[in-house]
């Protein structure tokens, strides 16, 4: 991401957890001219690491983006990310915060959709007083459920021996309404929530004609569509530090 800023000209910082996801950064942004010093490791959850490695300094950060890692943050800790960039930018600066949307499942009509049906919506292990004739029929319910959807889509991605794939880590979606929420209580005002990666059908649907599913998905982006809260299955939370 850090890339693609070039055209602002400013000054660019950035860490990432992975030393060799920043061995690159270094690599490709000193192209660009960004000295090797501002890049460097850390994790988003401490509170240490948006201060650059040895130079101590606190920077004030006019702005901040956070892309591609939300997703690998466990749940209770999501607050913790969004109040540390908070506090880590000048009031008025600009912060954005990449996500992958939940609600998309209710659109891909595979396992994620009935996980998403069961788990949060439905919530059958909240059930109360169940009578005897549901209860038995309890698990036959959930199991007809599934069978309406595409329950071996998508195919589990592996990694590369003796590497985790990206499905074998933790690699969450975000409820967009909920995450907004939070971001707005963690000092954040003007949030908004950006959809991104449209598709125009269910992936599954992709393979049949790559090119025109890719195009017309294109087509469709908008990140203010309403449809975005279901076709797109990405997000980007938009805010000013308040
Ligand atoms: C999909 S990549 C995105 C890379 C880059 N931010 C970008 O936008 O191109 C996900 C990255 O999140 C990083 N990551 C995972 N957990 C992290 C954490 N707690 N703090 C900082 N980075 C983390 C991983 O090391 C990985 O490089």
């Amino acid at each position: 991401m850090l890339r693609e800023l070039r055209q602002f000209r400013t000054q660019r910082f950035g860490f990432d957890l992975t030393p060799s996801m920043v061995d690159e950064a270094k690599r490709v942004l000193s192209k660009q001219g960004v000295p090797p010093r501002h890049i460097w490791t850390g994790s988003v959850l401490d509170p240490r690491a948006y201060r650059g490695p040895k130079d101590g300094v606190q920077h004030e950060f006019d702005s901040a983006l956070c892309f591609g890692v939300l997703p690998h943050i466990p749940e209770a800790m999501d607050k913790k990310v969004f109040s540390l960039l908070r506090k880590n930018v000048v009031r008025g600066g600009l912060v954005l915060v990449e996500a992958r949307n939940e609600l998309f499942s209710l659109f891909t009509c595979n396992r994620y959709s009935f996980s998403f049906l069961e788990e949060r919506l439905i919530q059958p292990d909240s059930w109360e007083e169940i009578p005897k004739e549901i209860k038995k029929r309890k698990s036959a319910v959930l199991q007809r459920l599934q069978g309406h959807f595409r329950m071996d889509l998508p195919p589990i991605r592996q990694g590369k021996a003796g590497e985790p794939g990206y499905d074998e880590v933790l690699s969450r979606t975000h409820n967009p309404m909920i995450a907004a929420d939070q971001f707005a209580k963690a000092g954040f005002r003007k949030v908004e929530v950006l959809f991104y990666h449209y598709h125009c059908l269910p992936p599954m649907f992709e393979r049949s004609n790559p090119k025109w599913f890719r195009k017309q998905s294109l087509r469709m982006e908008n990140p203010r569509d309403w449809r975005g809260h279901f076709m797109a299955s990405a997000f980007i939370l938009k805010g000013i530090a308040a």
